[in-house]
């Protein structure tokens, strides 16, 4: 039997099958709009406790950019100064201060959460991650190409742009329009299949 999915073969090519890590980008500007957008889609994609801890610093002036390079680590400078924009997913260390919104304004949690950060941080860590992965699909749906980074100097990417705010960088996206031809992202590795991940019980 083959599975029916809900979207076509061509969107799942674009989500998961052919989009790549790219390194390469046309040469052409990804407005901050759509970034917007893409969030606004993005942030439906559910989490524990309906909390949402990320927040997306978007390196728009040459100084952000150079500062945000500058903190990458050696072999991933040259690979982020192709990419048309450089963001960076941050979790928010009092993104409990949203509760009003994402929280059904319980006092209660919310006071909870005020007296345990170091519950908080694990909380906004875990959150941030998984929804850095649905940024990563849905910066793909709006046709854009993207590669994460965990190579780079946390401390030091904090201190340049988000010193003096509870944010704290997660993960690196280096983002552009997808060029004619060479992706930049080398022969693809594998994956593992289903027979060898999923194990029925
Ligand atoms: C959390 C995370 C951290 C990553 N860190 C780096 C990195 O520091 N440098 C790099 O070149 N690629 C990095 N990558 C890119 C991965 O190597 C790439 O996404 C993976 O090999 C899949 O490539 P593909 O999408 O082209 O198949 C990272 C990816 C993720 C999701």
């Amino acid at each position: 039997m083959s599975t029916s999915f809900s979207v076509d073969a061509r969107t799942r090519a674009a989500l998961f099958t052919e989009a790549r890590s790219n390194t390469r980008f046309a040469d052409r500007e990804v407005p901050l709009e759509v970034i917007h957008d893409v969030w606004d889609m993005i942030k439906w994609g559910p989490t524990g406790n309906n909390t949402v801890p990320m927040r997306l610093a978007v390196a728009r002036t040459p100084e952000a950019r150079a500062a945000t390079i500058a903190a990458a680590l050696e072999g991933n400078r040259h690979k982020l100064e192709q990419a048309p924009l450089l963001m960076v997913a941050a979790r928010d260390d009092r993104f409990h201060d949203t509760f009003e919104v994402t929280g059904g304004g319980s006092a209660s949690t919310y006071e909870r959460l005020e007296t345990e950060p170091e519950r908080r941080e694990r909380m906004a860590h875990t959150g941030t991650l998984l929804q850095a992965g649905y940024l990563i699909i849905g910066l793909r749906a709006a046709g854009l190409a993207v590669r994460p980074y965990g190579g780079f100097d946390k401390a030091a990417m904090d201190e340049a742009l988000l010193s003096g705010t509870s944010w704290r960088s997660e993960v690196l996206f280096g983002v552009g329009w997808p060029a004619e031809g060479d992706h930049g992202a080398g022969e693809r590795r594998g994956r593992i299949a289903a027979e060898a991940a999923v194990m029925a019980l």
